[in-house]
């Protein structure tokens, strides 16, 4: 029920010196004012705010993912060693400038859809399918890691995906499905790194 109480919680000046046909007309007022006001605060992509909310969720723990793996590759870039230091020191730079570009939009998608990115790395080591790595391991080793953790985000990716799908969401679709094709042919490439010469794969 709308009331005078109603408008004035809603700061509205509701002047005391209101007529009887116009105090009649407060509750359709109210009404008007009410349709307003969620029209304001609804979503402006016209998407339904229960599903994006589950995308948002999957998207922050993608977010938490990236940072921990952003700094996993400056920590492999900076203390690799050995014959294959010159390769790895240059495409570990190569793939953290691309993981930086790829933070900021995932960020800047949560926004898009009207919600808070996680900002601190506590949160982010404690949200991340990722775990932080030593800076001892050898080359191959690093290499492999790497791999491993594309795996995992690609996974979240694959998630985020299944809730914007929900949610006819098509622009974080869009903008994840590219992200899962560069990290497979990333993949693709430490995997041949990783191969021996002869190594052959099967034919299709
Ligand atoms: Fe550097």
């Amino acid at each position: 029920m709308y009331s005078l109480q109603f408008l004035k919680m809603q700061n509205f000046s509701v002047k005391k010196t209101l007529n009887s046909a116009q105090k009649l007309a407060l509750p359709c007022f109210a009404r008007t004012f009410e349709r307003t006001k969620k029209l304001k605060s609804m979503n402006y992509l016209n998407l339904d705010k229960t599903k994006i909310t589950k995308t948002a969720q999957e998207l922050n723990i993608l977010l938490a993912d990236y940072h921990v793996y952003y700094q996993k590759l400056r920590n492999f870039h900076w203390n690799v060693v050995g014959k294959n230091f010159f390769d790895l020191h240059i495409k570990f730079e190569e793939m953290y400038d691309d993981a930086k570009l790829k933070i900021d939009e995932i960020a800047e998608r949560i926004l898009t859809l009207r919600f808070q990115p996680v900002s601190n790395f506590s949160d982010y080591l404690e949200k991340s399918n990722l775990k932080e790595s030593s800076s001892t391991i050898d080359d191959v080793q690093m290499v492999k890691t790497l791999l491993n953790d594309h795996g995992t985000i690609i996974q979240q990716m694959r998630k985020v995906i299944e809730k914007a799908d929900a949610a006819g969401d098509e622009g974080t679709i869009d903008l994840i499905g590219s992200y899962i094709a560069d990290l497979e042919k990333t993949s693709w490439m430490l995997d041949a790194w990783s191969m021996k010469t002869n190594d052959t794969h099967p034919t299709a």
